[in-house]
């Protein structure tokens, strides 16, 4: 019998969801958080046990984390997946939407680790993997607030590696370059040709979750996946080095796709 026992949030869709399909397959017993319920993924899985949580929602989540430590069902890894995307940049920037993203892909992670970390040690080891990003590197340009949670998130796991290296904690990041997932909205803003480079360095969520459960099971601090969107990143990152406004100006190659297709829709009203 498989002694994974995983918690994992998000998987009503993308990662989270091929996360939880993974770890059924190979028989791990498994807590799925979710901010809303999806009674077919629940008839689908009925081993496995579904929380109904908000993330960004810290005495939830504490409550959680009380319950399975006073009955004795903590698991040992803990996968914070759960992340949404919003379009905010200079040309539409609400704070309501930068708020929601900020709350849930960096508290949303943060409410798990604040009780786990006030829980007695144990003699085994209790792996918190947070899901970042590679944008963490090089930014989102049309996602201030993701790439911020990030940056964030990232920073602090780093931190927490440092403090708690050689202890039963485990601090684990996974940067993430494109996978194919419903998260990513902002393609139609993009000129054609990056859309069909970043296509080629999009990998599946089959490998992605195969991946990261393997990385979860070692005590690696960090998991570049894909490896090889690497140099797209490094390209991006130099282009808006050398490039003075290369995704945001108005004379831009993405400016001048985004005004060409709002000239269009215009014209088509
Ligand atoms: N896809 C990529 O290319 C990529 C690249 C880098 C990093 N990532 C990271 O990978 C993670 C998974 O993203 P994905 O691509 O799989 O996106 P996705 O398909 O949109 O899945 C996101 C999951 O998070 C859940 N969620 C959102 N807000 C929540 C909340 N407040 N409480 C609980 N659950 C919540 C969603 O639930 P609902 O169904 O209710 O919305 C969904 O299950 C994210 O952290 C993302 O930033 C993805």
């Amino acid at each position: 019998m498989n002694s994974e026992h995983v918690l994992v949030t998000g998987t009503t869709s993308g990662v989270g969801r091929a996360l939880l399909e993974l770890y059924a397959r190979h028989g791990a017993k498994i807590i799925s958080v979710n901010r809303r319920r999806d009674l077919e993924l629940e008839a689908r899985y009925p081993s496995v046990r579904f929380e109904c949580v908000d993330v960004r929602s810290a005495p939830e989540v504490e409550r959680l984390i009380r319950c399975l430590a006073d009955s004795g069902e903590l698991p040992d890894i803990f996968i914070l997946n759960a992340g949404v995307n919003e379009i905010d940049n200079d040309e539409r920037f609400e704070l309501s939407s930068f708020r929601t993203v900020i709350e849930t892909n960096l508290y949303g992670v943060l409410n798990f680790v604040s009780p786990l970390v006030q829980l007695p040690t144990d003699s085994r080891a209790r792996h918190l993997v947070a899901v970042s990003s590679m944008a963490n590197y090089v930014g989102n340009p049309y996602g201030l607030g993701y790439t911020t949670s990030k940056r964030a998130l990232t920073t602090c796991f780093e931190t927490w590696q440092r403090m708690y290296s050689g202890t039963d904690l485990v601090f684990q990041l996974v940067m993430l370059g494109p996978v194919r997932t419903a998260i990513f909205t902002m393609e139609k803003r993009l000129p054609a040709w990056m859309v069909s480079v970043k296509h080629a360095f999009t990998v599946s969520l089959a490998g992605t979750a195969l991946a990261i459960r393997r990385f979860a099971a070692t005590r690696r601090p960090r998991l570049f996946h894909p490896f090889r969107a690497i140099p797209l990143y490094f390209a991006i990152w130099l282009c808006q080095l050398l490039v003075p406004g290369f995704f945001r100006g108005r004379k831009t190659l993405a400016g001048k796709t985004r005004r060409t297709k709002t000239g269009e829709q215009n014209a088509v009203r």
